[in-house]
């Protein structure tokens, strides 16, 4: 099915991110916040970084206005009825995630595909709340959005092949690297990352090292671009205490579970580089 029109529900971190990727993409696009003001603020957000990649040679100025001018906002999910493709970014909670898909599939058309960017919570459980099932699939982007390339593409049970098909074909066009895969705690990604973060936070307890020595052994012995500490901070303590909390409880893995350092940084709101502090100071 062709995609036309995109709508991306929540402009925060991720969602615009994501609208802004659809926007660079050639796609008209509309972003829902729950009022006007949190939707400027994500217009806002997009209209800095396009207006970097111009600073920096990489977009014309034309391009920029005309990437801007495909970006339309509305605080009513309504407006998403003329959407082929509708991805929800909002806070990762079950019960408001299967609120608006429930509310989604009785607005948009039947073939609409609709898609949630859920890190750990399970797709096929938010997408029993929709009246149409076999259209709903993961696109599971990765922080920063219009930077890293990364999409995984989930599929639910109920997932239709060409829901799914579209979906990735989309990400493609998009200049995404799309991966294909199934509705399993963690995905793909973070399956693999969040359980070997909290064993690099444990090493740093367990054998008394500085935050600093563990980035520098794992940049320079394993080839990591980046050390764990600088990772955790990157994405945000909270936001990882959350994911493994998550991934330990559908899964039951003590190596799932947030080491006890990382719990007390979220307590003391040293949560990373957002906050000016975590593992380093910013
Ligand atoms: N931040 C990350 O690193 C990251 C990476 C991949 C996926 N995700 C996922 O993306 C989703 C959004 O995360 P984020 O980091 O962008 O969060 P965020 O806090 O930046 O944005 C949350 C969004 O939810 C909206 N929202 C809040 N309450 C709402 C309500 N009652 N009804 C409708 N919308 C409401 C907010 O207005 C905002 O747009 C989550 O499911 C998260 O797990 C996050």
């Amino acid at each position: 099915m062709q995609i036309r029109k995109v709508g991306v529900v929540g402009l925060g971190t991720m969602g615009a991110g994501i609208a802004q990727i659809s926007v660079q993409g050639g796609w008209e696009t509309v972003g829902r916040e729950v009022t006007p003001e949190l939707g400027e603020r994500g217009r806002a957000t997009i209209e800095r970084y396009l207006g970097r990649a111009v600073e920096k040679g990489r977009m014309s100025a034309t391009d920029h206005d005309a990437a801007l001018a495909r970006l339309s906002l509305t605080t009513e999910l309504a407006d998403l009825a003329e959407c082929d493709l509708v991805i929800e970014a909002v806070l990762e909670e079950l019960p408001l995630k299967r609120e608006v898909f429930a509310e989604l599939s009785r607005v948009v058309r039947p073939d609409a595909i609709l898609a949630t960017n859920t890190s750990a919570l399970s797709v096929s459980e938010i997408a029993e709340a929709s009246e149409r099932p076999e259209r709903v699939v993961g696109m599971h982007f990765f922080n920063p959005a219009p930077v890293l390339p990364l999409v995984e593409i989930v599929r639910t049970p109920q997932s239709d092949d060409d829901a799914v098909e579209a979906a990735y074909a989309w990400a493609e066009a998009a200049g995404k690297q799309p991966v294909a895969c199934n509705d399993t705690p963690g995905f793909i990604v973070n399956r693999i990352l969040i359980p070997l973060l909290n064993d690099c936070v444990r090493v740093l307890d367990e054998a008394d090292l500085d935050p600093a020595d563990v980035d520098k052994a794992m940049t320079n012995g394993a080839g990591w671009p980046l050390g764990p500490c600088a990772l955790l901070d990157l994405i945000g303590i909270d936001v990882h205490v959350h994911a493994s909390e998550a991934l330990h409880g559908k899964l039951g893995e003590e190596r799932m579970a947030p080491p006890a350092r990382l719990v007390e940084m979220q307590e003391q709101g040293r949560l990373g580089r957002k906050a000016g502090a975590g593992f380093y100071e910013y």
